[in-house]
C-alpha cells in the first residue's frame, strides 16, 4: 500500500508511522510527505528519514481552488493507494476528495462527531466532558467528517490542560492510526 502523508505541523503521528515502517512493523510504502506551508517539523522528519517531500504553499495561490488543484496534482503524481492527513489543518475541496475517493484517511483528537475543527482538545476541555478521545476516519470535504473506522476513549482528568490531555490522546491516536494502517494494508481498502 503506497501512501502520501500530509502534515501541517509537528508530525509526531507521522513519526510513529516512519518508525513503524523502519522497524518492519508496518508494511506500507511511504511515497512522499507533503505540507501546505514551508518549514514544518513534519516535513523535516520525513526528509531526515530519506523520503521525498513537497510543499504546496497555501499562501502562494490567489484562490483556494487553485491551491486545491495544485495539491491534488502533486499528490496524484505519487500515485498513492491512500492519502493520510496526519495533522493536516486545511480543508480540501471536492476535486481532491473525488481524486482520492474513499482513500483519504484522517485522524482527529476527539470523539467525532463531537468537537471537530482545529481545536478539538481545547473545545472538549472547555465544554467540560469527562471522556474524550480520538477518531480515525475516511475524510470527505467537510471539517473532520466522513465514515468512522476506529475510535478510542481517553478520560479527562482533574487539572488537565490542553497540552496534558492532548499528549494522552496522542498516545491512543498513534496506536489507533498504526493499527488501522496495518489492517488496511493487510485486508485492503
Ligand atoms: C493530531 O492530534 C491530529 O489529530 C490533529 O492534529 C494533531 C497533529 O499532531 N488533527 C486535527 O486536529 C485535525 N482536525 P502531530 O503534528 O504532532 O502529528
Amino acid at each position: 500500500m503506497r501512501i502520501v502523508v500530509l502534515v501541517s505541523g509537528t508530525g509526531s503521528n507521522l513519526q510513529a508511522v516512519l518508525d513503524a515502517v523502519r522497524d518492519g512493523q508496518l508494511d506500507v510504502e511511504i511515497a512522499a510527505v507533503g505540507s501546505d506551508r514551508p518549514g514544518t517539523y513534519g516535513v523535516e522528519r520525513a526528509a531526515d528519514a530519506g523520503y521525498p517531500t513537497f510543499v504546496v504553499n497555501f499562501r502562494d495561490y490567489p484562490a483556494r481552488a487553485d491551491w486545491n488543484r495544485a495539491l491534488t496534482r502533486e499528490v496524484a503524481s505519487y500515485a498513492p493507494d491512500l492519502v493520510l492527513s496526519s495533522g493536516f489543518m486545511r480543508i480540501v475541496d471536492e476535486e481532491f476528495i473525488n481524486s482520492f475517493n474513499g482513500r483519504y484517511l484522517n485522524t482527529h483528537p476527539a470523539l467525532l462527531p463531537s468537537f471537530p475543527g482545529a481545536h478539538g482538545v481545547r473545545d472538549a476541555l472547555a465544554y467540560g466532558v469527562k471522556i474524550t478521545g480520538c477518531t480515525v476516519h475516511w475524510a470527505d470535504a467537510g471539517v473532520d467528517t466522513g465514515p468512522i473506522l476506529a475510535q478510542a476513549a481517553v478520560e479527562v482528568l482533574d487539572g488537565d490542560t490542553e497540552e496534558t490531555l492532548h499528549e494522552r490522546i496522542k498516545v491512543q491516536e498513534r496506536r489507533l492510526l498504526l493499527e488501522t494502517l496495518d489492517r488496511l494494508s493487510r485486508e485492503g481498502l
